[in-house]
């Protein structure tokens, strides 16, 4: 038997439960993860309170996560690239890495390398495939100044290393309790809330940059104070863009970003992993048996780095 995260009903963390299910069957092109560690995102509350209904219903009992990283335990028909044994990280093929078993597409798996803690390969996928996404499809470049808003959080701390390897400079917005975090991963922090583009362009000038340029903006924060400063201060609007769920594109003028993920661009990740340029920051490791903890944590809004779920 297997133990899974599930709901029967919309709601806050308190409809979670974990429950005795037997481990799904892998189908054609899946294999079965035995789960050693699965990221939390906001997604996965946004699923369970139900807000995400119209674009994505739940079928009761729903279960929960979108990474995951552990060892393969079934191969379904038609795999060719992995065996039973083998360690691996990726996305799940439909939520439910909150679990001791999941399901993977084969295709979009990678291997994960023996020096990277499973609490780390378990929470990468996710935030760190929208975050090199985003990035690319900004054009963000060597020598770009780039402004990012939740700059400590899963996607943000990601987006800000990734672009730091690529060699732009990097604003990052956080409360005052991330600043030093946020020096540490090689952005210059700055407050967010009124008075955000001033203070943007005063931390640019102090870069030395020339004209106090700024010329990206990627958000995951959402807010208004975040959007109009991105539109101030960058000049080209089509490179400015969000993945925050409540971000009020529209008024903005601005774009809605969304993830791409292939295997290849996972590798890539794991490779700035193993070259000690990415790391994921997890703030707190959690049993399965606490997950309504976990999720009450993460609903709070000021998760530094990533959740995750570890199991043995
Ligand atoms: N995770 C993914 O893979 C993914 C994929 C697609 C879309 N998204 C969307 O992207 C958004 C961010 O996701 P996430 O996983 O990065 O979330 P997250 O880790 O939960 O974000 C938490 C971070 O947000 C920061 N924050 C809170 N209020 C802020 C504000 N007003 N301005 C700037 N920063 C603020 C917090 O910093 P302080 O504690 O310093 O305030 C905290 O570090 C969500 O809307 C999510 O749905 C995420």
């Amino acid at each position: 038997m297997s133990s899974a995260i599930v709901f029967t009903e919309y709601g806050g963390p308190e409809v979670l439960r974990l429950v005795a299910a037997e481990p799904p069957a892998p189908a054609e092109g899946q294999v079965r993860v035995r789960v050693r560690a699965a990221g939390l995102q906001p997604a996965d509350s946004l699923l369970r309170s139900g807000r995400f209904r119209a674009f994505m219903p739940a079928r009761f009992p729903q279960r929960l996560g979108n990474e995951l990283a552990g060892v393969v335990d079934a191969v379904g028909p038609g795999v060719a690239e992995f065996q039973i044994g083998q360690e691996v990280l990726g996305p799940a093929a439909a939520p439910g890495a909150h679990a001791d078993h999941a399901l993977a597409d084969a295709t979009q798996l990678v291997t994960k390398p023996s020096g990277l803690a499973w609490s780390e390969a378990g929470a990468l996928s996710a935030s760190g495939q929208t975050a090199a996404t985003c990035l690319y499809d900004l054009g963000v470049e060597e020598g770009d100044t780039v402004l990012i808003h939740g700059a400590a959080g899963g996607v943000g701390s990601m987006a800000v290393q990734i672009a730091v390897a690529q060699g732009a400079r990097v604003v990052g917005t956080a409360s005052e309790r991330n600043h030093q975090f946020l020096r540490d991963i090689g952005a210059v922090p700055v407050r967010y809330g009124p008075g955000l583009a001033e203070r943007v362009r005063e931390a640019v000038e102090l870069a030395g940059v020339a004209g106090a340029r700024v010329d990206a903006a990627f958000d995951t924060a959402g807010t208004d104070d975040a959007l109009a400063a991105s539109v101030e201060l960058v000049t080209d609007v089509t490179r400015i863009g969000t993945v925050a769920a409540g971000a009020d594109v529209e008024r903005y003028g601005i774009r809605r970003m969304s993830t791409r993920r292939s295997a290849g661009q996972l590798r890539e990740l794991v490779e700035l992993a193993e070259a000690g340029k990415l790391r994921v920051f997890v703030q707190r490791a959690f049993g399965l048996e606490q997950a309504r903890e976990a999720y009450k944590e993460l609903d709070g809004g000021h998760v530094r780095g990533k959740l995750v779920f570890l199991m043995s």
